[in-house]
């Protein structure tokens, strides 16, 4: 598994942006690793490169959002909506699929991400792409590396 070396938070960003131009419809894709890993930071620079313009948070309460892919990423990734979700507080994983997250995920046109898709694995397809991102420390804050473990399929 290829592995990408992130110093700071805005190469992270960066380093999403790679891996956001290799995405495609249908993909379903789990973020790993511990709290403050980087997952919303590296989802913020996926979500540039789809032409995401608002500013993305973690929905840790709301368990996924469904936000629309820019018009010339539609094109390219035959996709029109990017699925973030964060699976951080679930006690269950039949919660999402309550939630509808399976069904939105099934979307031909949708690329999902779910931040601690660790979390419920039992209820994710066997395709979905694992990113572990791994981290000596976790000081929130200040820069420092983060190793990025990307498929090859998303590899830069
Ligand atoms: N190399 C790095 N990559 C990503 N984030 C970093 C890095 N170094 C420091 N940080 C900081 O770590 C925190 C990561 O937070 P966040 O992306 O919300 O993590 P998670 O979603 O995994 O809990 C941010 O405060 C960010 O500024
Ligand atoms: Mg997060």
């Amino acid at each position: 598994m290829p592995v990408i070396t992130a110093g700071s938070a805005r190469d992270m960003q960066l380093v999403g942006q790679k891996i956001g131009r290799k995405l495609r419809a249908g993909q379903i894709i789990s973020l790993e690793g511990q709290l403050g890993a980087g997952k919303t930071t590296l989802m913020q620079g996926i979500a540039k490169s789809l032409g995401v313009t608002k500013a993305l948070t973690s929905p840790t309460f709301i368990l996924y959002r469904v936000i629309p892919i820019g018009a010339v990423q539609e094109k390219k990734t035959g996709a029109r909506w990017l699925v973030h979700g964060d699976a951080y507080r679930v006690t269950r994983a039949q919660e999402f699929l309550e939630a509808g997250l399976a069904d939105a995920a099934q979307d031909p046109q949708t690329i999902t991400i779910i931040e601690w898709g660790d979390r419920i694995r039992e209820i994710l397809p066997r395709r979905v792409l694992r990113i572990k991102i791994n981290t000596q420390t976790k000081r929130r804050g200040s820069d420092e590396a983060r190793h990025v473990h990307v498929p090859t399929a998303l590899a830069p």
